[in-house]
């Protein structure tokens, strides 16, 4: 296995992500040259509007996605199809629709964060060492859903689903957790709930967070550090405190008049516009 880098200070680094550049067939150039740098334990919103290219750049860093140019490194060890299982091993996933298998219940949709780290039995029967559910009733614990343990996933609300999503990246104990607008289905208040928890967890366990939002409040509200990512380019990469109307308005410069401001799905009077914001600080 390849060592860490360290950097000067002598903090490790996750994630580095070096001059990444994605081209599709159909010669769409969704990533420009992204340079991405993550600590351990750091809570990272890369925020930018629809076709910034956010998930390809989330995709890319599992190696889902093939750059074209540039490279991707997780604990110093270059992701390329050689390295895959290894990288995919530290990584864990959430994702906006949540991805649970409706009539499987919600220790086994945990348990399924395993499965590619599992043999073939695990994967086909579902079963599983004692070892490994001990550890999925532990996850689901800290999400607060060891009473839905036994619960089919399609019987739970929108916010406990997600809950489980979280439960089932946690369950591989990941040095990176990637989240692709996790909270985009969810009511305002259950959005906020949700986050926090990954925040909370994350930060105990001193795991990497890449959180894609295009909520700027949520964005500044859990984020250590703010990437912002328009027309596959970083923007700006500042520290939450540090960002500031202008940058805002660079990020979402061109795509329409305003920003979304609320969180979830939510009606258009939450959708403010750039205009109304004035020039005094962000809420
Ligand atoms: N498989 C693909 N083939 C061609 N173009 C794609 C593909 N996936 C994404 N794109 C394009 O790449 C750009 C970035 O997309 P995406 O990464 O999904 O952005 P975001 O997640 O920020 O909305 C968009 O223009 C999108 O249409
Ligand atoms: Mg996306």
């Amino acid at each position: 296995m390849t060592e860490p880098e360290k950097q000067a200070d002598g903090c490790q680094w996750v994630l580095r992500v070096s001059d990444a550049k994605k081209t599709f067939e159909d010669g769409t150039a969704a990533l420009k040259g992204v340079r991405l740098e993550v600590r351990r334990g750091e809570f990272v919103v890369v925020l930018g509007p629809s076709g910034a290219g956010k998930t390809t750049l989330l995709r890319s860093i599992i190696g889902l996605e093939r750059l074209t140019a540039g490279e991707v490194r997780l604990d110093g060890a270059k992701v390329e199809p050689s390295s895959l299982a290894e990288v995919r091993s530290k990584v864990g996933m959430i994702f906006q629709g949540f991805n649970l298998i409706d009539n499987l219940s919600a220790l086994n949709n945990v348990l399924s964060g395993l499965l590619d780290t599992r043999g073939n039995l695990a994967t086909l029967f579902y079963v599983f060492k004692r070892s490994d559910k001990l550890r999925a009733l532990q996850c689901l614990d800290q999400v607060g859903l060891l009473d839905k343990a036994y619960s089919a996933a399609g019987k739970l609300s929108g916010g406990q689903r997600q809950r489980v999503g979280v439960a089932r990246a946690l369950i591989r104990q990941p040095r990176l957790l990637l989240a692709d607008e996790p909270v985009a289905s969810l009511d305002p208040m259950i959005a906020f709930t949700v986050l926090s928890l990954i925040k909370e967890i994350c930060a105990k366990q001193g795991i990497a967070v890449i959180c894609n939002l295009h909520q700027v409040d949520l964005a500044l509200r859990f984020a250590d550090r703010i990437v912002g990512l328009s027309d596959g380019r970083v923007l700006l990469d500042e520290k939450a405190g540090a960002i500031n109307q202008d940058y805002i308005r660079e990020i979402y410069a061109g795509h329409g008049q305003g920003m979304y401001f609320g969180a979830g799905d939510a009606p258009s009077d939450e959708f403010v516009h750039l205009d109304f914001l004035g020039s005094g600080p962000l809420p």
